[in-house]
């Protein structure tokens, strides 16, 4: 989504904005500005596209002390460089992430009072608001407080009025902004990596936070009080964003699995007394789990889902957040809500979990990013290890949510007395293997790179499977759709028969996947359906030998207990997805129209 970055401070070239913004294009965006002040005016710069062309606009080295910067991805209104932020109105010039929902009344009442807008944004009414009250009220920390009351939606706002020359402000509401603090600097920045080589140390804020930064002082309010803060240090530096030698970061994270597993593992994975999954919250109370996630977190949940309902007995139901918000949610008492999410800011996870919280659910945030907005709301916490993750193609943070959802189902298990000891034991030593297998099937990149050049021409791409596989075929053509632009769809296997074979031809690329032994003769009958009709098979099984042939391309993978089969599984969909997405020239780590997160419903 957009990316904002501030600040204020002594002298700096205009470039600390133009280096923020950068650090943040890995979310997603299609035009950037600038707004500085210089000889007392607010100086406005934007540019549709990408950075370089707000680069050449500027000169980098120009000095000031105060000014805010916006990558933003477009939801009111084209992408063009009149719509692009900061917006200007009278003295008041902003930043904003998030969308104002009564926009359109606010700017029809504005109008009347005769303010002409220029651009089709709902952000040009928040710096009109602010300037149509501040021409009574002349104190900007008044006007924002009322501006917070009178906005309905999701907004971070970096605001500069004219008149105050030392001071950046900010608010927050339902969209991420934190503070950086440096001795004679202070930052705002929408995501910690705008600002990571800046400074180590940052004030996370709460909804309806608002704030009055110098060079030296922070001042923080909420509902027109003063408030107290914390400096806290960020958990991970600058290094969490080089792309360390690999071509795009989507590579970089997908061959950082085989640690992430371990980092997410290890701190469970220790034999006590009892048991051999140590320092998990007890879940055995619940009858029910209901998991709430978006898009590859969705997927996620579904093979999390297939762990607790075999190995805990335990009836899990898997929810898109986005329908469960606003569907009648027949939340029962004793069960538990599992939310997932990497970024832990996605909006409608966040709703999801509000109403959990509101209806009296234990809930539980499997998250990846630290102090993030969900992870600071959900009653239970379990963070995934997987590192900041930059490709807006989740790979090692999907991976970790499995790993922890498994883990979860094991522990439930072992104190349910659903799972025996022996094959706790086989688990355990298995787990071993794991990062080993993982890299190599990492290691495989010829076959994926073969099968990406034969496919690479098709407009639709099949993936079939049963059970867990279908989990992950779904998680498989999420990945496919999104970086390399070819259309894909998952079936449960046995679905096909009931109208989408119809499209199948000869050539059509089938992914099938077939782990689960005890449906392996189902699945597989499904596969000769589709090679009958001229499909072009890519089979992915654990599966050895076969009786016959009927498959045009076979990927093995290492066997392994059947728990940490997804995890294998899953490394030759997202290296086929890449190296299809490399073929076709696609901008791997930030597709089009996609953003790292989704902050807005
Ligand atoms: C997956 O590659 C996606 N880019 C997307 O589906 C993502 O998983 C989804 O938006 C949820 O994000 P979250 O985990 O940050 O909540």
């Amino acid at each position: 989504m957009c990316g904002i970055v501030g600040f204020v401070g002594s002298k700096k070239g205009v470039r600390v904005l133009t280096e923020g913004l950068e650090r943040l294009e890995y979310r997603g965006y299609d035009s950037a500005g600038v707004a500085y002040l210089k000889d007392g005016k607010v100086n406005v710069v934007k540019e549709e596209g990408k950075l370089s062309n707000l680069k050449e606009k500027l000169n980098l080295d120009d000095e000031m002390t105060l000014g805010i910067g916006h990558t933003r991805w477009a939801t009111h209104g084209k992408a063009n460089a009149t719509n692009a932020h900061p917006h200007k109105m009278g003295k008041f010039t902003v930043v904003h992430n998030g969308i104002i929902e009564n926009y359109n009344v606010l700017r029809s009442e504005l109008e009347k009072k005769g303010y002409v807008f220029k651009s089709e944004t709902d952000t040009e009414v928040i710096c009109t608001l602010l300037d149509y009250m501040y021409k009574d009220d002349k104190d900007v920390l008044s006007c924002i407080n009322k501006l917070n009351k009178m906005l309905d939606g999701s907004y971070a706002l970096g605001i500069i009025c004219e008149d105050d020359k030392d001071n950046l402000y900010l608010l927050k509401n339902k969209s991420p902004l934190i503070v950086g603090v440096n001795d004679n600097e202070k930052y705002i920045a929408s995501d910690a990596p705008a600002i990571l080589d800046k400074t180590k140390k940052n004030i996370i804020l709460d909804d309806g936070d608002y704030a009055r930064l110098s060079g030296d002082k922070v001042e923080l309010f909420n509902d027109g009080k003063k408030k107290e803060y914390q400096i806290k240090e960020f958990m991970y530096d600058a290094d969490a964003i080089d792309k360390k030698g690999y071509e795009h970061f989507m590579l970089k994270e997908m061959h950082e699995q085989p640690d992430v597993f371990k980092k997410t593992t290890n701190p469970y994975l220790k034999e006590g007394v009892e048991s051999l999954l140590n320092n998990m919250p007890d879940f055995t109370k619940y009858n029910k789990i209901r998991i709430v996630a978006c898009g590859s977190a969705t997927h996620a949940g579904l093979v999390g889902k297939c762990m607790l309902e075999e190995y805990a007995n335990v009836r899990t139901v898997v929810d898109t957040a986005s329908e469960f918000r606003y569907n009648k949610q027949f939340l029962e008492d004793d069960e538990l809500v599992i939310v997932i999410s990497q970024s832990g800011e996605t909006a409608d996870t966040f709703e999801a979990l509000k109403i959990a919280n509101k209806n009296g659910n234990d809930t539980l945030g499997i998250i990846n990013e630290k102090g993030s907005s969900i992870a600071r709301e959900a009653k239970m916490v379990l963070y995934t290890e997987a590192g900041k993750e930059i490709a807006v193609a989740t790979t090692k943070a999907y991976s970790a949510q499995v790993a922890l959802l498994t883990l979860i189902a094991l522990n439930i298990a072992e104190n349910k007395k659903t799972i025996n000891k022996k094959e706790m034991i086989k688990i355990l030593e298995d787990s071993k293997l794991v990062p080993g297998y993982i890299e190599e099937l990492l290691s495989m990149s010829d076959i994926y790179k073969t099968i990406a050049e034969e496919i690479k021409d098709q407009n639709d791409i099949f993936f079939i499977g049963r059970k867990i596989d279908y989990a992950l075929a779904q998680e498989g053509s999420l990945k496919l759709k999104e970086i390399s632009y070819t259309h894909s769809e998952a079936y449960a296997a046995g679905e096909l028969k009931h109208g989408t074979i119809s499209l199948i031809e000869e050539g059509t690329p089938v992914i099938a996947i077939v782990t689960d032994d005890s449906i392996a003769p189902k699945t597989i009958n499904n596969i000769k359906e589709v090679k009958t009709r001229g499909a072009n098979v890519i089979y992915i099984t654990n599966r050895k030998k076969e009786s016959d042939i009927f498959y045009d391309r076979r990927i093995i993978v290492p066997e392994v207990h059947k728990v940490f089969e997804p995890l294998l599984t899953i490394i030759p969909l997202q290296m086929t997805a890449y190296y299809l997405a490399k073929i076709k020239g696609c901008p791997i780590d930030q597709p089009r129209n996609l953003a790292k997160s989704v902050t807005v419903e």
